[in-house]
């Protein structure tokens, strides 16, 4: 294996229009920050770029929702989720933005090279266009009903229910979402990149070259691309937020998202050239640079086909590698932060990081259980009991434990100094464990090369595993009970320490790249500077100094205990009942009625369970940071309860004081934004998904029953 020169290593950029789920965390953060953190350790020269993805429908979608404008939301979302990841420990060398100048300059750069090249093509085509809005509409600005399966909201690009790629013009009856009503066509001039091209390049670079070191199901989904035929890819779009298509007369026209946001890996790089007086030119011209991709697999058709297409038309390094991950679940379901069914990288922060002193270490418990059910070949599954369990008897039994008892022991036995090593009386187990130390650091060394994380994090954790047993055979806390007619155990107790001792030392290294925060806790305890995490001094025996005065144990992980646990679950499970509430409107995900989304059939017991009264709204207010909810006092005759309805984008809280309406009152509590809600009242939502009362057809007394 010869060394590259240089490395360039990317994560996705995250949209910035919302929270980033720990999903998203594990995909691409993660691995990526462990090989980063090696190739530091192993002194390379290596830039570790990412930052936000800030253009594209996403962001204006977004802005609809919250009711702003797109810059605010990437304003908004940009340093939270930048903070987010320092508070884990992703240690990104540059995180940048694609609304930066520096960027729309290097795109439009990008563009016009290839433009001028003759790279490019161009066509007119038939659009949908909304006259009401004067504007045409991007695949995810048109509804419609899914020509598969049926569903009557899917998107113009993608069907949500049955997950079918579309484009708008197979969707059956579309709708404009920004009006509501039926587009027209109108027709428009769009560039595009003809991957049809390329393929002969794709088979050849991916197929054939890369076969045996990218992941299979890398391969794989690349292989099943261009076997369905490669076809010309639009890069343009008419949309008013983006990057302006740098030619004449293209007023209107925008960048495509994944035409700029990869160029984002460059323009980052630029700019940590620039705060650090480097030059960015060879990590990106350079052949000599290896340059790697870590993603998610939902972006693999991007960073493999056509990513690369525009790097090799446009003179630059093509990736080494692309490790996708598939995708983590979370407790028996997909992750979704707009079903609520997620765990923000945000909220674990607030809820296990910053509660308490010295909380860092539970970035680490994160990063740990993470990496360990990294879905590196196949999806995998977050479970808060699978985590829990990582931490108690992995993190906390074993490695931990063992770090403890070597410090507790040295201060017990050896005046709280490195032992000296007494050659003479070196044994079996102590020649087993030397070898153990120096073989671990090696396959740690080649699982990492290979992005084999999993592996390699299972291998350190090995290896604090065999120092416990090793103490356990030499048990030098009976051999100090004896010490008084043997004193010559005290040579053996000084060998076993001694060897534990730079064991500890080992496991700092080793552990460095998954676990930093440990790690630096750990060098604190040695005493030692971060020198000693070069990865040279892997498997090496003597990098603590016989003599040297080491700090008073602490324990590096606490015990996670059931309450904590079952606390996640109930929340995760409030979340998602909430974000349904809260999804009652006509932008939001909710399945227009139709014949396919009745429900099944109930008896009249079923029914009959259900309490129905009328009730008078006699106030109502907004609920603060939540642009859907209203808090209603309700007036049932019998008492007066609050019920936190999702109507907040339908109705001002002013104009329907004074409104019957029908409410089930013998509903299950529930929280939400900690307001206790005591019920629901009913609506009914029409064709364009306005909301409607449920009422009588005059006013009656509160408290009537309705069956
Ligand atoms: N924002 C995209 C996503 O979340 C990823 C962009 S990666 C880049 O899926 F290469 F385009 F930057
Ligand atoms: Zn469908």
């Amino acid at each position: 294996m010869t060394t590259p020169k240089r490395y360039l290593i990317t994560s996705a950029l995250p949209y910035a229009n919302g929270l980033k789920h720990i999903g998203h965390l594990a995909g691409a953060y993660i691995p990526a920050d462990i090989y980063v953190r090696y190739l530091r350790a192993q002194k390379r020269d290596v830039v570790y770029v990412c930052g936000s993805d800030e253009h594209g429908t996403a962001i204006p979608i977004q802005a609809m929702k919250e009711g702003t404008t797109a810059q605010a939301i990437i304003d908004k979302y940009h340093p939270i989720i930048e903070q987010n990841f320092k508070d884990l420990g992703i240690s990104f060398d540059i995180y940048h933005r694609t609304s930066s100048p520096l960027h729309h300059e290097t795109a439009q750069e990008f563009f016009t090279v290839l433009n001028n090249n003759g790279d490019l093509e161009i066509k007119e085509t038939e659009q949908y266009f909304d006259e009401a809005t004067n504007t045409f509409l991007a695949d995810r600005f048109i509804k419609g009903t899914c020509p598969n399966c049926g569903y009557d909201s899917a998107y113009g690009d993608q069907c949500e229910r049955c997950g079918k790629s579309l484009s708008p013009d197979e969707l059956i009856n579309p709708v404009s979402t920004l009006s509501g009503n039926k587009p027209i066509k109108r027709s428009t001039k769009h560039w595009y990149l003809p991957l049809n091209k390329h393929e002969d390049f794709l088979r050849e670079w991916i197929l054939k070259e890369h076969k045996d070191d990218w992941r299979s199901t890398v391969v794989g989904q690349c292989k099943s691309w261009i076997d369905g035929g490669l076809q010309p890819r639009a890069v343009t779009r008419d949309l008013d937020w983006g990057i302006q298509v740098p030619v004449k007369g293209a007023d209107g026209k925008v960048l495509y998202v994944w035409f700029d946001a990869p160029i984002g890996y460059i323009s980052a790089t630029k700019q940590w050239a620039v705060n650090n007086d480097k030059d960015w030119k060879p990590y990106w011209n350079d052949k000599e640079t290896k340059l790697v991709h870590f993603i998610g697999k939902d972006n693999i058709v991007f960073h493999c086909i056509i990513f690369p297409v525009m790097l090799k038309l446009h003179g630059n390094v093509l990736p080494t590698n692309v490790p996708a991950n598939e995708f983590m679940n979370l407790e028996g379901d997909k992750m979704s932060t707009s079903r609520g069914w997620s765990i923000e990288m945000d909220e674990y922060i607030d809820d296990w990081i910053k509660k308490e002193n010295g909380g860092e270490s539970m970035a680490d418990v994160l990063r740990y259980y993470l990496t360990q059910i990294a879905p590196e070949t196949k999806d995998s599954e977050f479970t808060w009991k699978g985590f829990q369990d990582a931490n108690n008897s992995e993190l906390v039994s074993i490695f931990g434990n063992f770090v403890n008892r070597t410090f507790v022991l040295m201060h017990k036995l050896c005046n709280g100094k490195v032992p000296v090593f007494h050659n003479e009386l070196i044994d079996s187990n102590d020649k087993e464990l030397i070898e153990s130390i120096k073989h671990s650091s090696l396959s740690v060394e080649h699982l990492l090369e290979e992005y084999k994380f999993r592996d390699a994090l299972f291998e350190v954790i090995d290896l604090a595993r065999k120092g416990n047993q090793y103490m356990q055979k030499k048990e030098p806390w009976i051999l100090a009970k004896a010490l008084a007619e043997n004193p010559d155990n005290q040579k053996l107790i000084d060998n076993c320490l001694h060897i534990c001792l730079q064991l500890t030392a080992n496991l700092t290294i080793l552990i460095n790249p998954f676990l930093p925060f440990t790690a630096k806790k750990l060098l604190r305890l040695m005493k030692v500077t971060d020198k000693i995490l070069d990865w040279e001094n892997a498997g090496k025996l003597k990098l603590l100094s016989v003599g040297y005065n080491l700090r008073a144990p602490e324990l590096l992980f606490r015990k996670i205990e059931d309450e904590e646990i079952i606390f996640q679950l109930e929340k995760l499970k409030n979340k998602s009942q909430m974000q349904k509430a809260e999804s009652t409107t006509p932008n939001a995900e909710s399945p227009q009625p139709s014949a396919l989304s009745l429900k099944p059939e109930i008896v009249f017991d079923d029914f009959a369970k259900i309490d129905l009264r009328v009730g008078t709204i006699v106030a109502a207010e907004k609920v603060e940071k939540a642009d859907k909810l209203l808090k209603l006092s309700v007036d049932l005759g019998f008492e007066t309860r609050t019920i936190v309805s999702g109507i907040a984008l339908h109705f001002k809280p002013e104009d329907i004081v004074g409104k019957q309406v029908t409410v089930v009152v013998n509903l299950a509590p529930r929280k939400m934004r900690s307001i206790e809600s005591n019920g629901m009242i009913l609506m009914a939502e029409d064709k364009s998904g306005k909301l409607h009362f449920v009422n009588p057809d005059t006013k009656i007394d509160e408290g009537s029953s309705v069956s």
